[in-house]
């Protein structure tokens, strides 16, 4: 297996390995797990993918998420981002599929606002438009080590609310149901989660952050939108052009992403597995005081 780093300061493609060979082998899994712990996006290219590979080389990282109501594929393990319709038709720009694409163009951390966030997500391409439609990933990691110490400190020990449908009201009110609002309460963690493998800390935040604990609205407002920017400037990205065959994992501990628009009359069509964080991936040190007592 060959690390080819791709940058800027995270990010790498995998050679020569398939992701059914690390579901298979120990000692596979062993390298792409270390590789996953220190670059946070990783790779592969010319993949044979199958929902089932995706979803036995996902399983070797943790308990897979269950997806949630109001999306497609509901109770399976399968997230689909799909903009076509049960005719085979690509939906106009204004249809709920597209929306929920659109909300994915936000800056965001998959599931900081389920009650067990994510350790990663892997996400395969099946149909891919002619242009557009990338994703883009910035590193936390990266952006915490930027911080003035003073403000890191801080951040240590602060907790912010993560709310979904706070990320989807920004693109249209009531594009988050009353039976998601009722299956996703606010959660609340730490703004920094150390990786217990290496002592690295991140920025944890996303587009589902609204408010701070203890910070009165406007100043957490401000702040979560000065920590995002920083986070999320020029030159700090590597942006993944989707080819036939490729699918990316990225550390939802260490990373933020976003979907890049596409024409709108083209199909695109992708599905995500998702692994559920553990204590054993540095999940309780992201819990608020209480909680920890409380659970
Ligand atoms: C995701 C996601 C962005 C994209 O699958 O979690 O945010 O480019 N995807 O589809
Ligand atoms: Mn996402």
């Amino acid at each position: 297996m060959d690390i080819v780093p791709l940058g800027p300061g995270f990010a790498a493609e995998l050679r020569g390995v398939t992701l059914a060979e690390i579901a298979a082998d120990a000692a596979a899994y062993d390298a792409v797990r270390a590789a996953f712990e220190e670059h946070s996006v990783l790779v592969f290219r010319g993949q044979e993918v199958t929902d089932e590979t995706q979803l036995a080389f996902s399983r070797r990282f943790g308990p897979l998420e269950v997806t949630k109501v109001g999306s497609l594929g509901v109770g399976t393990n399968l997230v689909i981002l799909s903009t076509i319709d049960e005719n085979g038709n690509v939906v106009p720009a204004d249809h709920r599929l597209a929306l929920r694409n659109k909300a994915n163009q936000l800056w965001h951390t998959d599931s900081t606002f389920k009650r067990v966030p994510a350790l990663a997500s892997v996400l395969s391409a099946r149909i891919i438009p002619a242009r557009g439609g990338e994703t883009e990933y910035v590193s936390t990691r990266l952006a915490w080590e930027r911080l003035e110490g003073l403000l890191r400190k801080r951040l240590a020990n602060s907790f912010a609310w993560h709310d979904y449908a706070h990320s989807r009201g920004q693109i249209a009110p009531d594009l988050a149901s009353t039976e998601e609002r009722a299956a996703l309460p606010p959660q609340c963690w730490r703004m920094a989660w150390t990786n217990p493998v290496n002592g690295r800390c991140a920025l944890y935040l996303a587009s589902h952050a609204y408010a701070i604990e203890g910070v009165e609205q406007a100043a957490a407002q401000k702040l979560l939108t000065e920590l995002m920017d920083a986070a999320t400037a020029p030159g700090l990205s590597y942006v993944h052009r989707w080819r036939k065959g490729d699918v990316v994992m990225w550390d939802n501990r260490a990373t933020m992403h976003r979907g890049r628009p596409w024409p709108a009359h083209e199909a695109r069509l992708m599905v995500r597995t998702t692994i559920s964080a553990t204590d054993a991936d540095g999940l309780e040190s992201v819990r608020p005081p209480a909680r920890q007592a409380a659970e």
